[in-house]
């Protein structure tokens, strides 16, 4: 069955020796806890502290996960980062359309599908984000715009390709303002992303696929949002730049 994940998105937080601090905290709040087998926790740090997180993570607390990566597979593409770097620096995980990346860095559908066929290629697992604006959910269209998503996206993979993504829904509206999706509206959204999974790939395929929350995610609504049925944990910004949000919604399952 599929895993229940919590994924932190430091975003472009934090300095060296503040990165240092947060994860030397996490770690020690998180052999003080017994998780789930089925649970994995992932750090998506920038990219000049991976190296750091990885150490910290030692492969048995959490997993490391990047926050970008090149469409392109190597040369001259100054400031890029390669999947084949990521993998060579044994990162197992990288976030891929996130919705800043899509409305301050142009990338479009088409650019996630590229970033994730070099992630797959070489061996990692992306976290695909979707989710719509506030206008889109006023006009009741976030169902249509995330199934646009998700199609331009994902639909050229196979599925055991498929099978080594995670989607996260972020609705924009809802991160970093302090406003969540409900309880139902997560589900919903969830279920709706599951039963366009199921319909290209077959219904088996599409329960191995874990489907994230993000946007406002902290401990006090977490288990909430977290019991239904197709919320597989949460992909979470603010809340993990401190060691206890971000345990407290490690521990929300
Ligand atoms: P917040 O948890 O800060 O709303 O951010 C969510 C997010 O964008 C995670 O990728």
């Amino acid at each position: 069955m599929r895993k229940h994940i919590v994924a932190g998105n430091w975003k472009m937080n934090l300095t060296f020796t503040e990165a240092d601090e947060l994860l030397d905290e996490l770690m020690s709040e998180l052999e003080k806890v017994e998780l789930p087998r089925d649970e994995q926790v992932i750090v998506c740090p920038p990219f000049p502290y991976i190296e750091m997180a990885s150490d910290y993570a030692n492969d048995s607390y959490f997993l490391v996960g990047a926050q970008n990566v090149s469409d392109k597979e190597k040369g001259a593409y100054t400031g890029e980062v390669s999947a084949e770097m990521l993998e060579s620096c044994e990162i197992d995980y990288c976030i891929v359309g996130h919705s800043e990346r899509r409305a301050y860095y142009g990338e479009t559908d088409a650019t996630v599908a590229a970033k994730v066929n070099q992630l797959l290629a070489h061996g990692l697992k992306p976290i695909v984000c979707v989710g719509e604006v506030l206008e889109e959910r006023e006009a009741n269209r976030q169902f249509d715009v995330v199934k646009t998503q998700v199609e331009g996206g994902l639909f050229h993979l196979d599925a055991e390709q498929i099978k080594q993504v995670i989607i996260a829904y972020e609705p924009v509206w809802a991160i970093g303002t302090g406003k969540t999706a409900t309880a139902d509206q997560a589900q919903e959204m969830h279920a709706h992303i599951r039963s366009l999974l199921a319909g290209k790939y077959g219904q088996e395929v599409a329960d191995e696929i874990s489907i994230l929350y993000g946007g406002s995610c902290k401990p006090s609504n977490a288990k909430e949002l977290f019991a239904n049925p197709d919320v597989d944990g949460g992909l979470i910004g603010g809340a993990s730049l401190k060691a206890a949000d971000f345990m407290g919604i490690i521990t929300a399952f």
